[in-house]
């Protein structure tokens, strides 16, 4: 059976840099505060109209083929993962394959928010390893700016996300000591609504019941977003930070001590460890936790903020852009977050 390489990766990120002094115009935080908590000095912001998760995607998506050394039409899927889409519905993954003038080749959405890189890995993984397809272009992209609360009401939310996408091509290799060497998937549901985005939405809800309470069942269609919803904030992500952080330096380490033990390796073989850029907090602890020396564990969180699925290929593009990478290396990557689901993969560059 082959194995799985990462035959090309490329990154995109807006130009707009917007600091923490400048969230300051608009809710009640300081740099001091969001330094502090989340390491994040500052991220980046699309263009309001002129940029979407798509067209950011579909920029990442150009530098990996041209990295790869392979054109648009050499691409036989697509796995696109978000959890800011271009639109409800359809996926992004159609709008990569339009905009790439592609064939009519599959494309497969995953949403599984800080982790769906990882996943979107694993899926590829399986697909290049029965031999049904050669190059897969996985694409991960997020334009959250669009979509958070700035007010005061939500800062615990909005300080730290950013805009940003990466992707990357995956071919089978022969190469018994190259590439994914596995990937780990997790999900605990139990706390699905403390990380999360309530609405749009189909689940009933209290503020349905009050402004519907009248409804019949022809009126019913209407009920999908409401002015009582947007009123009180039911359309921007919710989260319980100090629950989510709690759970994260638990699952984080034993999610990459599976892997590593899976494969006979203990945390000194790791060559770099590339955590999910949640919180710059989160992975020092997780860095201290297997006794990492600084320059085993990648970081970029403070110039991109958290850009969910973005956040780890990201991290990734840069760190081979700066020559972090070497062949050979054992690259770990690791990530927690809503859902919960956590994942996490070990790659022989
Ligand atoms: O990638 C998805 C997964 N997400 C995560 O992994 C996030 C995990 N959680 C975290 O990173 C942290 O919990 C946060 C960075 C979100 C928050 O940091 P914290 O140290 O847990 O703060 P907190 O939520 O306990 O809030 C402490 C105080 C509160 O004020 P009081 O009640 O003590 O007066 C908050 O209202 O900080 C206040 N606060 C802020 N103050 C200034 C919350 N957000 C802000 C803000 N600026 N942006």
């Amino acid at each position: 059976m082959p194995k799985t390489f990462i035959a090309g990766i490329g990154h995109y990120v807006p130009e707009n840099i917007v600091t923490n002094k400048d969230l300051m115009k608009y809710m009640d935080t300081s740099d001091d505060w969001i330094q502090e908590r989340t390491g994040i000095k500052e991220r980046r912001y699309a263009h309001r109209t002129g940029e979407s998760t798509a067209t950011m995607g579909i920029e990442a998506a150009k530098k990996a083929l041209a990295n790869a050394g392979i054109a648009a039409t050499d691409v036989d899927f697509i796995i696109f993962a978000t959890l800011s889409p271009d639109y409800y519905f359809p996926g992004c993954g159609v709008l990569v394959q339009r905009a790439l003038k592609m064939k009519e080749i599959g494309a497969l959405d995953i949403r599984n928010q800080c982790s769906g890189f990882v996943y979107a890995l694993s899926v590829a993984d399986q697909f290049i390893k029965s031999g049904m397809y050669k190059n897969i272009l996985l694409v991960c992209s997020e334009k959250h700016s669009f979509g958070l609360d700035f007010s005061t009401r939500g800062r615990n939310v909005s300080v730290i996300f950013g805009d940003g996408a990466a992707a990357v091509v995956l071919q089978p290799t022969e190469d018994k000591e190259r590439g994914i060497l596995s990937t780990h998937l997790h999900s605990d549901g139990e706390s699905a609504e403390i990380l999360a985005m309530y609405n749009p939405g189909t689940h009933a809800n209290y503020w349905m019941e009050q402004e519907f309470a009248h409804f019949d069942d022809a009126e019913i269609g209407q009920m999908f977003m409401s002015h009582a919803m947007i009123e009180n904030a039911q359309n921007f992500p919710n989260m319980d930070g100090p629950a989510v952080f709690k759970k994260a330096v638990v699952k984080f380490p034993e999610v990459i001590m599976e892997a590593l033990n899976y494969n006979g390796y203990k945390p000194s073989d790791i060559d770099l460890l590339i955590p999910h850029q949640a919180n710059l907090r989160i992975a020092q602890f997780v860095q201290q936790k297997l006794g990492l020396s600084n320059d085993k564990v990648f970081n970029n969180i403070e110039k991109y903020g958290n850009t969910t699925a973005a956040s780890i290929p990201l991290a990734l593009s840069e760190a081979v852009e700066q020559g972090r990478v070497k062949k050979d290396d054992l690259l770990c990557m690791a990530a927690f977050g809503s859902g919960f689901t956590w994942a996490s993969a070990l790659v022989k560059w």
